[in-house]
């Protein structure tokens, strides 16, 4: 587990992670806010997120499976989970862990957009501009990284390092 290269250390996304939820607890604090996050890279993510926003708010889960031969994707997406909410009544944050090809999160958005909520607003701990293959942006990313297949925090490469507190190149 050690010969990763860190990228991106556990206090530089703990550091990070207060200062965006402080700006998020300012912005919805007294609206009604729904975090929704996608399954699974985005669950340590969502549980630090949702502790630096000193506001009201409900969670919910989807899970949108991207399917990957090892480090390359497929271009496949489905979603595997949905939302028990009815999300026309919040405002409403997707928590993503990171945008890649722009694939998983154009499909999600679009999917969500047609439940009309409040609003919505797209928050990815990691960018990769570079991969991208369809016109998508987050409305806020939390740090841009080069092309590098990455792990740990929720990452996972075939499922595994998803329990690492940083974030490592992935060396094979
Ligand atoms: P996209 O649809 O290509 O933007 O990427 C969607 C998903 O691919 C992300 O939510 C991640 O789960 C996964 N992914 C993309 N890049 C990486 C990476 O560098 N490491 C681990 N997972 C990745
Ligand atoms: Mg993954």
């Amino acid at each position: 587990m050690n010969n990763h290269n860190i990228i991106i250390t556990e206090e530089e996304i703990k550091n990070k992670i207060a200062f965006v939820g402080k700006q998020l607890a300012a912005e919805y604090r007294g609206k009604p806010l729904l975090l929704v996050s996608i399954l699974k890279g985005a669950f340590v993510f969502m549980a630090d997120l949702c502790r630096a926003i000193d506001a009201p708010l409900e969670i919910g889960f989807m899970c949108a499976k991207s399917y990957y031969n090892g480090t390359v994707s497929t271009g496949t997406v489905s979603i595997t989970l949905d939302l028990d909410q009815d999300i026309s009544k919040y405002h409403v944050i997707i928590v993503e862990d990171i945008v890649d090809t722009g694939r998983t999160l154009s499909l999600v958005v679009d999917n969500l957009k047609a439940r009309n909520p409040l609003s919505l607003k797209v928050v990815a701990l990691l960018d990769k501009p570079s991969r991208r293959l369809v016109d998508f942006d987050a409305d806020l990313s939390l740090f841009t990284i080069p092309d590098l297949f990455v792990i740990g925090y929720g990452l996972d490469c075939d499922e595994k390092y998803r329990n690492l507190p940083y974030i490592a190149e992935f060396k094979g």
